[in-house]
């Protein structure tokens, strides 16, 4: 697999000449027909708690700025959704991020946060939440807060009791200082 340079001089819409055996991968905001299969690649990813298909149509319609898509061939692969607090646009709020079995093992995710985050100059801050034993997301964090030379620091976030059916709590990463 191809993957395409992403980084403070690539275009947040990359695309790479593949070899001729292998696909082309890209990466590119999405709109409200690639809503569907970004729901299907959270459905598939095995960890990421399942929204309706509608929210994943309301991510790629209204906050498609804020969220990227990665394609293999014309199938998509993976994604990113989140989008700037409203209060403080300088802060994005990473929602989810998921790449297909297939696809792993390229750290496609840090690249599609790239994509995103070069996109949005203003954007000095990113949050996400994880699970305590979530270890491969908090890896794709930790190593794109390294590679960026920002800071990550881990603080409460929604507690077990926020929820109302006994999801687990999600504390809070925080990268700062990548700019
Ligand atoms: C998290 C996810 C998006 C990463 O996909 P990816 O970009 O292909 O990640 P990679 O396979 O390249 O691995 C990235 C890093 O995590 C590490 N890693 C992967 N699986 C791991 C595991 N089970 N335990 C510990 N580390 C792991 C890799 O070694 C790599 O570390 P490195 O950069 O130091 O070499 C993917 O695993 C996924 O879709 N998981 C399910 C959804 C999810 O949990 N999303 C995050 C919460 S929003």
């Amino acid at each position: 697999m191809t993957i395409p340079e992403t980084g403070p001089n690539a275009p947040a819409t990359a695309d790479t000449a593949s070899r001729a055996d292998e696909p082309t991968l890209t990466i590119r905001r999405p709109d409200v027909s690639d809503g569907g299969a970004m729901w299907r690649v959270a459905r598939d990813s095995g960890e990421l708690d399942l929204n309706s298909s509608y929210a994943y149509l309301l991510l790629a319609d209204h906050f498609g700025d804020t969220c990227r898509i990665a394609l293999m061939g014309d199938d998509v692969v993976g994604f990113v959704s989140g989008y700037r607090l409203p209060a403080d646009p300088t802060r994005y709020f990473l929602w989810q991020v998921a790449v297909d079995e297939r696809a792993r093992g390229h750290r496609l995710a840090g690249r599609l946060i790239d994509a995103v985050i070069d996109a949005h100059p203003e954007v000095t801050s990113l949050t996400t939440t994880v699970t305590e034993d979530n270890q491969s997301s908090r890896r794709v964090f930790q190593r794109w807060a390294e590679q960026r030379g920002g800071t990550l620091r881990e603080v409460t976030g929604f507690e077990a009791h926020h929820f109302p059916d006994g999801h687990e709590a999600e504390p809070l990463l925080v990268i700062d200082g990548f700019r």
